[in-house]
């Protein structure tokens, strides 16, 4: 079958996965997380980063802070060429059944308000939208819109 249809394995974030995560970011952000940032999170015990992989590639990632009863989700994104094929949502699920699995009081993130795909895919996983960053994010100055889902 066309890789491309398979539906992706979601597992821990492990350092072989780290250099096909540091593309990802280079191709989905202007500001993305170096190699060594992404590598740091692996020793980091609030850290928790899900990859998804497709055939022993990854093709996309979502990364979280559970700090106490919260979660801070930091990143997400898929591989250009393996969007629209609802990855995005089997992470954002993964990140859902952990918070519940934990107990956890909230999920929250903040995305770029002209980001409407992504703004529209944490709608319909639950978030809602919880208040404006102002001139949060640089290259180029945009404020964040922050979401998060209450358990
Ligand atoms: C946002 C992003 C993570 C979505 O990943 P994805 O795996 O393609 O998302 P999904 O396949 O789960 O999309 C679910 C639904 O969202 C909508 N959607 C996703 N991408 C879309 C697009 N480019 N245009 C319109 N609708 C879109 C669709 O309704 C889609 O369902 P459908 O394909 O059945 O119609 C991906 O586009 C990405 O990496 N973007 C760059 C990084 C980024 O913006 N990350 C979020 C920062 S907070």
């Amino acid at each position: 079958m066309d890789d491309h249809l398979r539906r992706p394995q979601i597992v821990k974030m492990q350092a072989r996965h780290i250099e096909e995560i540091a593309e990802i970011e280079k191709l989905s952000f202007s500001k993305p997380w170096s190699f060594e940032a992404l590598a740091e999170e692996l020793s980091n015990p609030l850290a928790v980063f899900l990859v998804a992989v497709i055939d022993g590639k990854t093709v996309g990632y979502a990364g979280m802070h559970h700090i106490i009863d919260e979660g801070y989700i930091t990143n997400i994104a898929v591989h250009p060429d393996y969007r629209r094929r609802g990855i995005a949502t089997a992470l954002i699920n993964e990140l859902d059944n952990y918070a519940r699995k934990k107990g956890l009081a909230l999920l929250t993130l903040e995305v770029r308000c002209s980001n409407v795909v992504a703004i529209d895919i944490y709608r319909r996983a639950g978030f809602d939208e919880a208040g404006i960053r102002k001139g949060f994010y640089d290259e180029p100055k945009e404020d964040a819109l922050i979401m998060t889902k209450y358990y």
